[in-house]
């Protein structure tokens, strides 16, 4: 089986990425330094493949360390990297944490592996489109000036790995634009795990109708769209996942030209309150909110054009939002009765 080195691999899109390459016959190696992540998520990955992957808790920006993972694990035969901070937010208040952190993790991975026939996998983000000119947005819209330092730590990443295949590196790379991963996998076992508040919009759904939170703010009406609330791409983690095997497949065919960029998202765009007017209708559950001023630094509205996906990458998302509220709710259900 070929070893797939997975970083991150115990947070939300990192575990659903493990069962689906175990699914494909993959061997995953988890690397994570458990600072926006649970071990006990381990287990339930187990619970869910039957078998317990190999574990590395390690910060990848440990030079030493992350050499000494891959004197441990030589035959790793493709890496998907998911380890960075991700939170727009604190990314403003903490600049060089975040250039610090998913800089040196990364050039540290792409250093300890060189010179071997690794198939990379880059977590990259729709943020690099900023507020795109035409919608739904393609591959080759001009990347905007990064309206957060985490949406330019993609961005400066993205133009490192094309530096680096362009040196004659015998890597093959591929990059992979997110829209909103959302919902959980269909046990209920994993699923988004916020730590304290949550940021982002459905984890704060699931959680305001669990009664953790007394309501949900919409942070603004009166946008130029036709309900007056932000529209977003909002994906299902397990489409996501799948994503990343067929990236690994794409790389492993003859002929791949050594990096390519794809977008991951539905191709479909739905506002804030289409959410959560789904996920009532989905769930049965009133959902308490009220209008709020916008937030600072978000996107009007952004939507992907998914074609390239479908015709080079051979994927496509197969779950709509029903399906996307309905799992987080279970999962919210869930690690309501069983915290890790
Ligand atoms: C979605 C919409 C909010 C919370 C995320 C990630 C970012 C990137 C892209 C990976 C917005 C509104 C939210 C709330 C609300 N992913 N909202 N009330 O901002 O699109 O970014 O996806 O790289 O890292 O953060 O997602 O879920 O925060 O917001 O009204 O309590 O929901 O204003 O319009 P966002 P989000």
């Amino acid at each position: 089986m070929k070893k797939i080195l997975v970083t991150g691999g115990l947070g939300f899109i990192g575990s659903h990425t493990v069962v689906e390459l175990v699914n494909a016959g993959y061997d995953p190696v988890i690397v994570d330094d458990l600072s926006n992540s649970n071990v006990k998520i381990l287990d339930q990955i187990t619970k869910i493949i039957g078998v317990k992957p190999a574990f590395y808790q390690l910060d990848l920006c440990d030079e030493a360390g992350v050499y000494s993972l891959a004197k441990d694990e030589p035959n790793v035969e493709g890496i998907i990297h998911f380890a960075a901070f991700k939170a727009v937010g604190e990314s403003v208040q903490f600049p060089l944490k975040y250039y610090r952190n998913n800089f040196y993790s990364l050039i540290n991975l792409l250093n300890a592996y060189a010179g071997k026939p690794v198939n990379f996998v880059f977590s990259s983000s729709c943020t690099v489109y900023g507020q795109p000119e035409n919608l739904p947005v393609t591959e080759d819209e001009p990347v905007k000036p990064a309206q957060s330092p985490y949406g330019n730590t993609k961005q400066i990443a993205e133009e490192m790995l094309r530096d680096l295949i362009a040196s004659g590196s015998n890597y093959k790379i591929t990059s992979l634009r997110y829209f909103n991963p959302v919902g959980a996998h269909e046990s209920a076992l994993i699923g988004e795990l916020p730590i304290g508040v949550p940021q982002n919009l459905v984890p704060f759904i699931t959680q305001t109708a669990i009664g953790k939170r007394e309501k949900l703010t919409v942070f603004g009406d009166t946008y130029n769209t036709p309900d007056g609330s932000c529209i977003r791409d909002y994906i299902h983690v397990v489409d996501l996942a799948k994503a990343h095997v067929a990236a690994l497949k794409l790389m492993e065919k003859e002929g791949f030209k050594g990096y390519d960029v794809f977008n991951l998202g539905t191709g479909k765009g739905n506002s804030v309150l289409e959410v959560i007017h789904a996920f009532e209708a989905t769930t049965g559950v009133k959902l308490p909110y009220v209008i709020g001023p916008a937030r600072p630094g978000d996107v009007e509205q952004v939507w992907g054009d998914v074609t390239k996906s479908a015709e080079v990458l051979g994927w496509k998302a197969e779950l709509g939002l029903p399906e996307m509220m309905s799992s987080a709710w279970a999962w919210e259900q869930y690690i309501n009765q069983n915290p890790l």
